[in-house]
């Protein structure tokens, strides 16, 4: 059995431990069945053009199951109609196809987490810490919660969603917020702490909350934090999401408040039962648990350093 799985970029560091977690998974589900699976990694190093080609390749190489991280999500139509045309099932992930596209063939699917869902936890994050000791985060102590944000690639439904729900859950527990500052830092560490260094040069102590679309960004505004000469009991409060290992290490030592787990163990297992059961032409219902045909759901969790121990122990 062959599976062509395109990434749409590798340097990304979910996305690379999605496919660490896929190569893993791979092998133990070989070893359980005897079947022997073929992994073909590409990277599309955000270009949509390189991966279109990658695609080709996969297709002309006889792939049985096709696993594709669009690098533009609006552009699966294209990819689509050539998975079609040779009969090889489609599941796409982490970026999602607008609903139009997923509906143009029964053999489309998509394995993701709701990006609502990961706003929504990351706001109650923000909220409990405010109901626990809102003098500690409202440091201008005018009732309000200045805040800045840090946004992941433009048009992306992460990015979007993110922003949005992270900010409602606030604003629905009866928080009254401001923003002084919002930027895309496109999931990028680098980006983000260039961002940041210009935020606290303006802003200074004003801001009280630091949002971050990924770990990534949120590592880069500690970056940023670590080049002033301020105390760490002094920082504005930060938090991200995907939980990657060296942002769960920054939770230990206090220095992000907390993320929400982007369960990328959970979304590759999911890839790969759905592709054996596809390859093997059994209902993949029986494989995943499919909502309205085509989605496969992984759940969201909230991560301090008060279950930082519990969830090290289960992974
Ligand atoms: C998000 C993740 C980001 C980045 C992005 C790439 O789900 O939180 O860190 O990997 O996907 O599409
Ligand atoms: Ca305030």
């Amino acid at each position: 059995m062959r599976i062509g799985v395109a990434l749409y970029a590798q340097d990304d560091t979910f996305i690379s431990t999605v496919a660490q977690n896929l190569e893993w998974l791979a092998q133990e589900a070989e070893n359980r069945t005897g079947q022997k699976i073929s992994l073909f990694i590409s990277d599309g190093r955000s270009s949509q053009t390189s991966q279109m080609d990658q695609v080709d390749r996969f297709l002309a190489r006889q792939c049985d199951v096709l696993c594709v991280n669009l690098v533009d999500r609006t552009a699966a139509a294209v990819i689509i109609d050539k998975a079609e045309a040779e009969g090889v099932p489609l599941i796409f992930f982490n970026r999602q196809p607008v609903a139009e596209d997923i509906q143009r063939w029964d053999q489309i699917y998509y394995v993701g987490a709701s990006a609502p869902e990961s706003g929504t936890l990351q706001g109650q994050l923000v909220l409990d810490a405010w109901r626990q000791d809102p003098a500690a985060l409202d440091r201008n102590g005018d009732g309000v919660l200045q805040y800045a944000m840090l946004e992941g690639e433009p048009g992306h439904q992460d990015a979007l969603l993110r922003t949005e729900y992270s900010i409602k859950t606030l604003t629905d527990g009866g928080v009254e917020v401001e923003k002084l500052a919002n930027d895309t830092a496109n999931w990028n560490r680098a980006q983000a702490a260039a961002r940041t260094g210009q935020w606290l040069e303006g802003f200074g102590a004003q801001i009280e909350v630091i949002f971050c679309n990924n770990d990534d960004m949120a590592l880069g505004a500690i970056d940023a934090l670590r080049d002033t000469r301020w105390e760490q009991a002094d920082w504005p409060l930060i938090v991200g999401v995907d939980a990657t290992a060296p942002a769960l290490e920054a939770v230990a030592s206090g220095q992000l408040y907390g993320t929400v787990l982007n369960d990328s163990r959970g979304q590759a297992q999911a890839m790969i039962d759905l592709a054996l059961a596809l390859w093997a032409g059994e209902d993949p219902a029986q494989a995943v648990e499919l909502e309205e045909g085509h989605y496969v759901w992984l759940p969201y969790h909230m991560v301090t350093r008060d279950n930082l121990e519990e969830l090290q122990e289960a992974q």
